[in-house]
């Protein structure tokens, strides 16, 4: 095993889209960031240096940070930011996972520039479930906003009402040619004829699930969340933010171009959502128009049906195609059974408020999230985990609730009254070891939705899924306990369910939220706080020297 070192400097950088200039905050002046490329089973020391005007963070986005909590970075979970002129080295290892993850900003919106791929090829001296691929490609899904991002957040949170859509989506930040002044931004990806590429999916969008499919060429699924899973054939793939997905496809088509492209998946309903399509290019290399070919011809690329915005159906399909490709290790038995609902609010603005900048959301409210009705706030004076490990009271409060305050038809058409979302630093703790299954319910208060739940620090299972309310007596016979896969973000059903479940084998503090960046924003978060177990390898190891303190 190797140990790979880095630097990310955070500094602000020009990126030119749509013929307009944005100075966007940017790791080493790249957009996306720098692709990390290591082994499974190799050391990762990657020293942040704060340039820009911002507090950061990076998170390692899946990786299990095995009793290396303080690496996992979401500020004032694991540790305070990185304030300008500060640093932080994040170092920690990654085993038993092999595909695609990646790393991003977890510090306000942040992530919408700052992140890139961190790809793990099979350990030294193994290799894939699958034959070699001849080529490996990486394709980061993002979203771009004429605008810069922290400011469109920030004026979210002043008024209370939904931020603005972004205005373009992106393939390793290029729009692609569909979009107004885009075409030489337009990401080409090579193949042969009769080669296999291997390509890696990152869903990097800040609040959108994206359909992504290939003109004429089918997807062999192989993994996902850095876990193999049994091959499968689509046409198309759903990923909400936060999930990959590694696909192979075969250069099996006519020599000639053939558009990839995204656009959005929206569940939920009467919302505005930006319904642009970004594209980049497959293009066989004999029709490749390199220099020295004269004879080559630059068709137009055949552009490939993508499903409605709104195609659940073809969602589902998708998403219960995942079978784990090794013999699951999902607890058979459990001895935690909590039941977290997940969704939105909108909170009441007392009377004689509607001149308070806060309350201009839907008729004079503002947009709130929660699970069981708590909606989240970070503390900022410490982090969760140093107040847990020192001690430190009044920090947070360990009452976050095994289920609903109350029980109603979660996915029918319920008052809103019904569920004021109150904010708390709330937190569940678990005992090391112990074996635990959450049922996240979606709701449908403000809208259906839906949501991709990620958990830091761990992967889950995930048993079953289904729509409607979860009903715990007929449910349970749909439980895979045999081959489920294994992931760290599940995308629960608009107006449905899905079961999790994990084993609490890694002691910290752990954030477990929706990874649409603005229901993170609203609230719609939860941390669970997992105890030391007997012994030191049981026990979170001791916080890093550089770790940053809160000023
Ligand atoms: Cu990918 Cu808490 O995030």
């Amino acid at each position: 095993a190797v140990t790979h070192v880095h630097q990310f400097v955070i500094q602000e950088a020009s990126v030119k889209r749509l013929c307009k200039t944005q100075h966007v905050m940017t790791v080493n002046g790249m957009y996306p960031g720098p692709t990390l490329e290591i082994k499974n089973g190799d050391t990762l020391s990657v020293k942040v240096i704060n340039k820009g005007k911002y507090n950061v963070t990076i998170h390692w986005h899946g990786v299990r940070q095995m009793r290396t909590g303080w690496a996992d970075g979401p500020e004032f979970v694991t540790q305070c930011p990185i304030r300008p002129g500060g640093s932080y080295t994040y170092r920690f290892t990654v085993r038993g996972q092999e595909g695609t993850l990646w790393w991003h900003a977890h510090s306000s919106w942040l992530r919408a520039t700052v992140y890139g791929a961190l790809l793990i090829q099979p350990r030294e001296g193994t290799n894939f479930p699958f034959a070699k691929p001849d080529r490996q490609s990486t394709l980061l899904l993002g979203e771009w906003w004429n605008a810069n991002p922290v400011d469109v957040v920030r004026e979210a949170t002043r008024t209370g009402a939904a931020p603005n859509i972004s205005d373009a989506y992106t393939i390793n930040g290029q729009p692609g040619d569909l979009y107004n002044c885009s075409t030489q931004d337009t990401v080409v990806v090579p193949i042969s004829s009769g080669e296999t590429n291997l390509l890696r999916v990152v869903n990097s969008a800040m609040n959108q699930p994206l359909f992504f499919t290939i003109a004429n060429h089918k997807f062999t699924v192989v993994g996902a969340d850095a876990s193999y899973v049994k091959p499968f054939t689509t046409s198309v793939l759903m990923l909400g933010p936060g999930q990959t997905t590694d696909v192979l496809i075969s250069g099996d088509q006519p020599a000639g171009r053939y558009y990839m492209a995204a656009r959005a998946y929206q569940s939920a309903q009467n919302a505005p959502f930006d319904n642009t399509t970004t594209t980049a290019i497959l293009e066989y290399k004999s029709a490749a128009c390199s220099s020295g070919n004269s004879s080559c011809s630059l068709t137009n690329p055949i552009m490939p049906r993508l499903p409605a915005f709104n195609d659940t159906p073809t969602v589902t399909a998708f998403s219960t195609s995942f079978r784990s490709r090794e013999r699951a290790l999902v607890p058979a038995q459990i001895d935690e059974s909590l039941f977290f609902t997940v969704g939105l609010g909108l909170n009441n603005c007392p009377p004689n408020f509607n001149a308070s900048q806060q309350c201009q959301g839907p008729n004079g409210t503002r947009f709130t999230a929660s699970m069981n009705n708590v909606s989240f706030s970070l503390p900022s004076n410490f982090s969760l985990l140093q107040a847990h490990i020192q001690g430190i009271r009044g920090v947070f409060t360990s009452d976050f609730p095994a289920a609903p305050p109350r029980v109603f038809d979660y996915t029918g058409n319920v008052s809103r009254s019904l569920w004021q979302p109150a904010t708390g630093t709330k937190l569940y703790r678990l005992k090391y070891g112990s074996r635990v299954q959450v049922v996240l319910q979606d709701t449908s208060i403000v809208t259906p939705e839906n949501h991709p739940i990620h958990l830091h620090g761990y992967d889950f299972y995930i048993i079953a899924e289904g729509f409607g309310n979860y009903n715990p007596k007929t449910d349970s016979s749909k439980f895979n306990l045999v081959d489920p896969p294994l992931r760290n973000t599940a995308a629960v059903p608009v107006g449905g369910w899905a079961v999790i479940r994990f084993v609490a084998d890694n002691p910290g503090v752990w954030l477990m939220h929706c990874h649409l960046d603005v229901h993170i924003t609203w609230g719609l978060a939860m941390a669970f706080l997992v105890e030391d177990g007997v012994g030191k390898l049981e026990a979170i190891e001791p916080p890093p020297e550089d770790l940053p303190i809160c000023s």
